[in-house]
C-alpha cells in the first residue's frame, strides 16, 4: 500500500485530514458512516481467536453476569475455555494486532496523519449478542471502526468520573449518554480521550479500536528519569569517609547529610539539555512492546545488501522508528551524529521504505546500519514482486 497515492481524506469518509483535525481532534466525537466502504475484517473470527490462544499475545476475556457483576480473564486462553458462540453477553479483547498481522498493520498506516509518536495499537474485540466491556472512559484518543456485524455506541462527555465498586474492571457509576449511535460494518466513531462511551453487540459483531496515547506527563516522566538515571555516565562511587562524626554511634537511624548531599549532586546531572531530552524521549517511544521479538534474518550480509540494491527494503511492522533534531532512534536505539541527521534514515522513517534507488544514493555508513537491522530483522529487503507493486 502506498500512502501517498491515497486522497487527502482517507479514511475519513470525504472529510479532510486538516478538517478533522482543526475541528474534531481531541475536541469532540465524530461519527464517520463508512469511513472505510464495505470495509471486511481483516481477520476471521477463527483467527482472532488463535490469536488469543497464544501465550506471546496480550487478551481479555469479559463477560457480564446477569447478577450485574463483571468477570475479566486474562489470556491466554484454550479455545475450549472460550464461552460457547451463542451465550450472550461476553467480549474477547485482543491487543496490539498490528504488530502480528502485516494487513493490520496497513490499516494503522492509513492513520498516520496523526505523528507515530502518538500511535498506540490496534485492539480487535469480537462479541456475542448483548457483549462489551461496560461504560467507561480511556485515556486514548481511539477511532472504533465496526468489521463485523452491530454495535449500538452510547456515548457522552464525563465530567467528574466516579466507578463501580467491587468490579475487575473501571466502569462508571452514572453515566448519562446523550448520543447513541448504531454501527454497520465500515462505520467509525472517533472520540477523544476522557469521553464516556459503552458498546453493546447487537447480534455477534467485531470491532477494532485504534488507539493513540494520551498519558498524563507523570507516566512519561516515571520512564524518562529512569531512562535518564541509565544513560547517567558513571559518576564517583558514594564514600563517607572522614564524614561519619561520634555522634553516629548515639543517633545510628538518621539519614546522613552527606549521602543526601551526594544523591543530590547526582540528580542535578541528570537535567537533559534539549536535544539529549528529545532523544531519550524517542529511545522510549520506540522501545518495542514486552512481547515484540525480531527474527533475526537467515541471509549473510553479503546477500542482504545485493537484494536491497536490486528491490529497496521496508521496516519490519513491528519496528519502531522517529527521529529529532540531532538523533534518528529506531526500536529504543539512538544513532547520534552524523548518521542522526541523515536524511535517507529521516525518508525511512517517514516512508517506513526506500528504493534501489535511495540504497545506490546512500552512504556507505547509511548502508551498514540499513544491513545491520536488516540481519536483526528490524527491516526486510523486499522482493522483487513486493518492489513492483510498493513502489511503483
Ligand atoms: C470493545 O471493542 O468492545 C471495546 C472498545 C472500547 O470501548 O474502547
Ligand atoms: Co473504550
Amino acid at each position: 500500500m502506498n500512502l501517498h497515492t491515497q486522497p487527502a481524506s482517507w479514511p475519513l469518509a470525504g472529510i479532510s485530514h486538516e478538517t478533522f483535525l482543526q475541528r474534531h481532534w481531541q475536541r469532540k466525537p465524530l461519527l464517520l458512516r463508512q469511513a472505510i466502504p464495505a470495509f471486511k475484517s481483516l481477520l476471521s473470527r477463527t483467527e482472532l481467536f488463535d490469536l488469543a490462544c497464544d501465550d506471546t499475545v496480550e487478551s481479555r476475556l469479559i463477560r457480564r453476569q446477569t447478577s450485574g457483576q463483571w468477570d475479566l480473564q486474562r489470556g491466554p486462553f484454550s479455545r475450549r475455555s472460550l464461552p460457547a458462540l451463542r451465550q450472550p453477553d461476553w467480549t474477547l479483547l485482543v491487543q496490539g494486532v498490528d504488530l502480528l498481522d502485516d494487513a493490520v498493520a496497513a490499516l494503522l498506516a492509513r492513520f498516520r496523519f496523526i505523528p507515530d509518536a502518538r500511535l498506540d495499537d490496534v485492539m480487535i474485540s469480537w462479541a456475542s449478542d448483548g457483549g462489551g466491556v461496560g461504560p467507561h472512559v480511556d485515556a486514548y484518543d481511539v477511532f472504533l471502526l465496526q468489521a463485523e456485524g452491530r454495535r449500538r455506541w452510547r456515548i457522552g462527555p464525563v465530567r467528574a468520573p466516579r466507578f463501580l465498586p467491587d468490579q475487575p474492571l473501571k466502569l462508571l457509576a452514572d453515566f448519562v449518554p446523550d448520543t447513541d449511535h448504531l454501527l454497520e460494518p465500515g462505520d467509525m466513531l472517533y472520540l477523544p480521550p476522557g469521553w464516556g462511551h459503552d458498546g453493546v453487540a447487537i447480534g455477534p459483531c467485531m470491532t477494532y479500536s485504534i488507539g493513540f496515547r494520551a498519558p498524563p506527563a507523570e507516566e512519561l516522566l516515571q520512564q524518562l528519569l529512569w531512562k535518564l538515571a541509565e544513560n547517567l555516565e558513571s559518576g564517583p562511587r558514594y564514600s563517607d569517609r572522614g564524614q561519619i562524626d561520634t555522634f553516629a554511634a548515639r543517633t545510628p537511624a538518621r539519614l546522613p547529610r552527606t549521602m543526601v548531599d551526594f544523591l543530590q549532586a547526582a540528580f542535578a546531572r541528570l537535567k537533559p539539555g534539549r536535544r539529549e531530552f528529545e532523544a531519550v524521549l524517542g529511545e522510549l517511544l520506540t522501545e518495542p512492546k514486552q512481547q515484540v521479538w525480531f527474527d533475526p534474518s537467515t541471509q549473510t550480509v553479503a546477500q542482504l545488501a545485493r537484494a536491497c540494491a536490486h528491490c529497496g527494503l521496508r521496516l519490519d511492522r513491528r519496528s519502531r522508528m522517529l527521529y529529532a533534531s540531532a538523533s534518528v532512534l529506531i526500536n529504543g536505539e539512538r544513532l547520534a551524529s552524523p548518521l542522526g541527521r541523515s536524511s535517507l534514515l529521516r525518508r525511512l522513517a517517514d516512508q517506513r521504505q526506500l528504493s534501489a534507488q535511495d540504497w545506490t544514493d546512500a552512504t556507505p555508513l547509511e548502508r551498514a546500519v540499513l544491513v545491520e537491522w536488516c540481519e536483526q530483522g528490524w527491516a526486510h529487503p523486499f522482493t522483487a514482486r513486493q518492489a513492483k507493486h510498493e513502489l511503483n
